[in-house]
């Protein structure tokens, strides 16, 4: 028998949102997002073969034909910015900062990151998969086939380790893509308390090549922030992993504004995530060196904070990307779209904005947009068929789940029941 064209069909599709570009959008062309009605997209192995009209398909022999007609198709979505994996409870300090007290208070009694911290000391590799796991699968159940994940919760070296060994580990479980980010730089853990320079000194000697001599990571961060680390701590850090083999991206002015956007210029970071504080001047550096802005809104709701200036980064010429920065103090959750909801809502972006920045541009914010990010020919199979008429009808109803299916890497990884 002759093999079949594709190994899977999926037409006719009621409209296609490729997201597809040769370059991430920026400025006014974020304002369009082309769409294509009674489209088809035809996928052999892991990669798209074909996406375009379903009239020039609709004979072609499949092994499994999909129909999406009534649906939307678009590319399964990029989450550039989470702290997957981590276990823990710290629903008290909800409480705590409902009721007034600030995040980076909470953090400086001993709770915030350094509980997640004794957590994650605590548990053994398998503990902390599952609790990754749970939260990976609640990532692909509201679209997202691809994290870019931190370890940040160990701040030793075999902790560290171990939190990029399972993410590692998730990835190899096949149902999404993973990134890891070595972010040692998260917190001074308590053995080097008062002495920041002694922990970045530890975090460049020992834990930066324990992790890069096993190829743990493909980034290096940091929490470049008032009582995490200054702006020269950063930098060594963001140095010594780029002299690693590493690419920086960093936390920068999530609190206030330390000029973490203009280090991320200056060290050539590949993004430069929260934002919210940021300056004018780090803003046009940012958009001079081609600095991806990763915006989290999902953080600035969760922390009732006025959100990043997404308008301004837009303006000035930024590839703007969505995060959620899933963890389990400051932005719990794990559903991108919710979050691009909020950009929508919140921070006053337009849909067709939105979508680039959860697809095409956020796999340029991990240096993936020639493989991630769109529905094209060559591209990795990674596509999700929404229950909606049109791309606009994600944001019409909100805090709904349209999803009916995914597909990761060509294989159908999600289906609603
Ligand atoms: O991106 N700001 C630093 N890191 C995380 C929060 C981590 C935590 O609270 O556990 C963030 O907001
Ligand atoms: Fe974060």
């Amino acid at each position: 028998m002759n093999k079949p064209d594709f190994d899977i069909l999926v037409g006719p599709i009621g409209c296609l949102a490729a997201c597809h570009d040769e370059q991430p959008r920026t400025g006014e062309a974020l304002k369009e997002l082309p769409t294509l009605r009674n489209a088809a997209v035809g996928i052999r192995g892991d990669r798209i073969a074909y996406a375009g009209p379903y009239k020039d398909v609709a004979s072609a022999s499949a092994e499994e034909k999909i129909d999406a007609r009534g649906a939307t198709v678009l590319p399964g979505f990029v989450d550039p910015h989470t702290h997957v994996p981590f276990l823990g409870d710290r629903a008290s300090e909800l409480s705590m900062r409902l009721n007034g007290m600030s995040y980076m208070d909470i953090g400086k009694k001993g709770g915030g990151i350094l509980s997640t911290m004794r957590s994650v000391r605590d548990a053994n590799e398998k503990t902390l998969l599952r609790a990754g796991r749970v939260l990976a699968r609640s990532a692909l159940s509201h679209g997202t086939t691809t994290l870019e994940a931190k370890s940040g919760y160990g701040l030793n070296v075999p902790d560290e380790l171990k939190q990029l060994r399972v993410i590692k580990a998730l990835g190899d479980e096949g149902f999404q893509g993973f990134l890891p980010t070595c972010l040692a730089a998260h917190f001074v853990p308590p053995e080097f308390e008062g002495d920041p320079d002694g922990y970045v000194q530890f975090v460049c000697d020992e834990i930066l090549p324990a992790v890069t001599a096993e190829k743990l990571a493909k980034f290096v961060d940091v929490f470049c922030e008032e009582g995490a680390f200054d702006l020269e701590q950063s930098r060594r850090v963001l140095e010594k992993g780029k002299a690693l083999g590493l690419v920086p991206r960093l936390h920068a002015d999530e609190i206030v504004d330390t000029g973490g956007a203009a280090l991320a210029a200056e060290v050539g970071a590949a993004s430069a995530d929260h934002l919210l504080a940021a300056s004018d001047q780090g803003i046009a550096a940012m958009a001079e060196a081609g600095v991806c802005a990763t915006l989290l809104p999902g953080t600035a709701f969760y922390l009732r904070k006025p959100y990043a200036p997404a308008r301004k980064f837009i303006e000035a010429g930024c590839v703007v990307a969505l995060a959620t920065d899933c963890n389990p103090g400051s932005s719990y959750t794990t559903n991108l779209l919710e979050v691009a909801a909020l950009a929508v809502f919140g921070m006053g972006m337009l849909p067709e904005e939105v979508l680039w920045s959860v697809t095409l541009n956020a796999a340029a914010a991990l240096g993936e947009q020639q493989r991630l990010g769109s529905i094209a020919e060559g591209k990795r199979a990674d596509l999700c068929i929404w229950n909606v008429p049109s791309p606009l009808h994600l944001f019409y109803p909100y805090g709904e789940n349209p999803l009916q299916t995914v597909l990761f890497g060509g294989r159908k990884v999600y289906e609603a029941t």
